[in-house]
């Protein structure tokens, strides 16, 4: 860091103390914007130059000075100054030391608040394309898992008990339905997020005949924010953007609580590939799932951010607050945490491992088909309350003899209702309860099959 002159020094009698100029200082974080920043300055001046404000030679010098700012910032050779506070004085300051009085002009029709509101939202909206684009990765990895594991019968749960037997499949296509949603909520976030608020200037717009529509063509906004109060204040896009960030997240912590538990050798239904877990400094024979319990962990962090952005907005006047330059590092660290996941996280859906067995043993274990044998019965002609009962009888049965309700003996089964016949162990196994429930959105892998079919027909029109 080098020191230097503010720019807004001239009313004031002293220099800010060494501690404030810390503390008020955004660009050890903000220079990340710096790429945008330029974006956003270069087509300020072009419309500039439009509107009959600045030369063409301004324009071009602007440009030119823009260009090696650019090249210095890539090769990490800009002295970024913590006096001259954020990544948008230290660059406007590089360009006027480098091409002079253009360099001082650009600022034009211009305040930092509608400067800095353009710059998150085009760095935002890229980022939100780059996370629309790992999930459909992710659900892509998840798609080919759960083809492979159509016909998987494996337990479905309520209340972490046994409920009914699911194909394994199934089970994995929910969080493709999950990560579609939040797919659509993040490119309706964009929406929202790709509104130019430049023009507003400080707060009540500028002298300057500004034309915004050419600036917002020049930058790809869709739309120009059309109340200049609202443009320099308005962060909403930031609170939705982390709050569809944090459901992402709460999506991948549930995948990540289940994966925790498929792996553990209780359930023994999955293996997570080595890379993806560590060991224990002490116990030879741990292997742990740390990508999975980090994530979940992880998952809090971006919570937080969604919650510490909500609490930044809510007691802010009209128009822009410096209140505002927090904003920047909770939603910052919000898109880094959220793209290392999902990167990691379809990475890791290809590296696991089905144990197919170990699961159809938890099905048997359960009596998961004493649904599908009350459906039998009303089948038959037995109210749903009666036959509820009576299947309720046979589990207590089973469960003192310690067998499944399919080991019962034919006669035995008839003990609890004479409408039993020899074609009730059909109904009795796994892969007969899965494939009965063969309709839209039901567990059956021919309804698997279809989902899948389905959101790769999805997942290749939107590429
Ligand atoms: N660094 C500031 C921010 O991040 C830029 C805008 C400053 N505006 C001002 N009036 N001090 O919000």
């Amino acid at each position: 860091m080098t020191t230097d002159n503010k720019t807004w020094s001239g009313r004031f009698n002293e220099p800010v103390s060494e501690l404030v100029k810390q503390y008020t200082a955004s660009i050890n974080f903000d220079q990340r914007l710096a790429r945008h920043d330029i974006q956003g300055s270069l087509a300020h001046a072009q419309m500039l130059h439009e509107a009959g404000v600045l030369s063409a030679q301004d324009l071009a010098d602007i440009r030119r000075g823009m260009a090696e700012i650019q090249a210095e910032i890539e090769a990490g050779s800009l002295q970024w100054s913590l006096d001259l506070e954020d990544v948008h004085m230290n660059i406007e300051r590089r360009l006027t030391d480098k091409i002079g009085d253009a360099g001082k002009r650009l600022h034009t029709g211009r305040s930092r608040n509608d400067q800095v509101a353009t710059d998150i939202r085009l760095w935002l909206r890229d980022e939100i394309s780059t996370i629309r684009r790992l999930i459909k990765d992710l659900q892509a990895a998840l798609l080919d898992l759960a083809e492979q594991n159509a016909a998987t019968v494996m337990p479905g749960f309520t209340h972490l008990q046994v409920a009914q037997p699911v194909s394994f499949g199934h089970h994995l296509l929910a969080y493709v339905e999950m990560f579609g949603r939040d797919d659509e909520r993040m490119a309706d976030c964009r929406r929202r997020t790709n509104r130019m608020p430049l023009g507003a200037a400080a707060l009540a717009g500028t002298t300057f005949p500004v034309r915004r529509e050419t600036t917002a063509a020049l930058l790809g906004f869709e739309q120009i924010c059309q109340n200049s109060l609202d443009a320099v204040s308005d962060r909403d896009f930031a609170i939705e953007f982390t709050a569809a960030a944090s459901l992402v997240m709460v999506h991948l912590s549930r995948l990540s609580e289940e994966l925790i538990l498929w792996m553990s050798p209780r359930f023994g239904f999955i293996d997570i590939a080595d890379r993806f877990c560590t060991g224990s400094s002490i116990m030879p024979q741990k292997k742990n799932p740390d990508v999975p319990e980090l994530v979940r962990g992880k998952s809090g962090r971006v919570i937080g951010h969604l919650t510490g952005l909500i609490m930044l907005m809510k007691s802010q006047p009209l128009a822009y607050n410096k209140d505002n330059q927090e904003d920047k590092e909770p939603l910052f660290d919000t898109v880094d945490t959220l793209i290392d996941t999902l990167r990691i996280y379809a990475d890791m859906m290809r590296g696991i491992t089905v144990k197919p067995e170990a699961m159809r043993a938890a099905v048997l274990q359960g009596f998961a088909t004493a649904t599908d044998l009350a459906d039998y019965l009303v089948k038959k002609g037995l109210p749903f309350r009666d036959s509820h009962e009576a299947v309720a009888q046979a589990v207590r049965h089973a469960e003192q003899a310690g067998c499944g309700l399919e080991d019962l003996p034919l006669t035995v089964l008839q003990g609890f209702s004479t409408l039993i016949e020899n074609d009730v162990y059909q109904v009795l196994t796994p892969e007969g309860s899965l494939n009965a429930r063969n309709h839209l959105g039901g567990t059956a892998p021919e309804q698997v099959k279809f989902q899948v079919a389905r959101w790769r027909e999805l997942l290749a029109a939107d590429a």
